[in-house]
């Protein structure tokens, strides 16, 4: 088999977006998108699930049969005075917020650079289209990409449990 061969594209037939999904099911794709160095705590994510559950979405389609989450994205608004400090580990949801948090946008592997993970940021991309402040992290070159689109600029970078961490920003 040549060095460069590449399995084909698994088929996952029709995709669905669902708005807001049980903790589980996004727990179980934060695991599937993530090595575990980068993954949310479970308890962060009931947090996310219970206090702004309209701003996680979760992608999940067909795969051999049976029903695989394939990628989520979650956002929520905060209060943007937290830019002029260290930024917290656990952001609060502030309903009243002027900013967007946008705590992850991911997809399995098997989808990055496909329609699924395009999808994804383009309907992120809507759902945050109302909010002039913006701050993401960011943990990858994927991610970084998204935030200069956005307009972001590098505006934090630390260790978190040992991981390179950052927080970038449109203020
Ligand atoms: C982040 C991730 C979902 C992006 O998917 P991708 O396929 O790499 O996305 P791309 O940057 O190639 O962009 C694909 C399409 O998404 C849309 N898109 C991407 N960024 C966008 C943004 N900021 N605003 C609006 N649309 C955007 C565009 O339609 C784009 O297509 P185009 O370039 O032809 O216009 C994917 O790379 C991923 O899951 N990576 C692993 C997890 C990860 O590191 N996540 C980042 C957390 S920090």
């Amino acid at each position: 088999m040549p060095s460069n061969f590449l399995p084909a594209m698994p088929d996952f037939g029709s995709v669905e977006a669902v708005l807001n999904p049980r903790a589980e099911d996004v727990y179980a794709a934060d695991v599937a998108c993530y090595p575990p160095a980068y993954r949310a705590t479970r308890r962060r994510i009931d947090l996310l699930c219970q206090s702004f559950a309209e701003g996680v979405t979760l992608y999940r389609g067909r795969v051999a049969g049976s029903v695989a989450v394939l990628g989520y994205s979650a956002w929520h608004p905060f209060d943007v005075s937290l830019l002029g400090g260290p930024w917290p580990k656990e952001v609060p949801v502030d309903r009243g917020g002027e900013g967007a948090y946008v705590y992850n946008y991911s997809v399995v592997p098997a989808c990055i650079g496909g329609s699924v993970a395009r999808a994804l940021m383009q309907r992120l991309d809507q759902q945050i289209a109302g909010s002039r402040i913006l701050a993401a992290d960011t943990v990858s070159e994927h991610g970084r990409r998204a935030a200069r689109r956005w307009g972001m600029r590098l505006h934090e970078a630390r260790e978190i449990d040992g991981a390179p961490w950052e927080l970038w920003a449109r203020t």
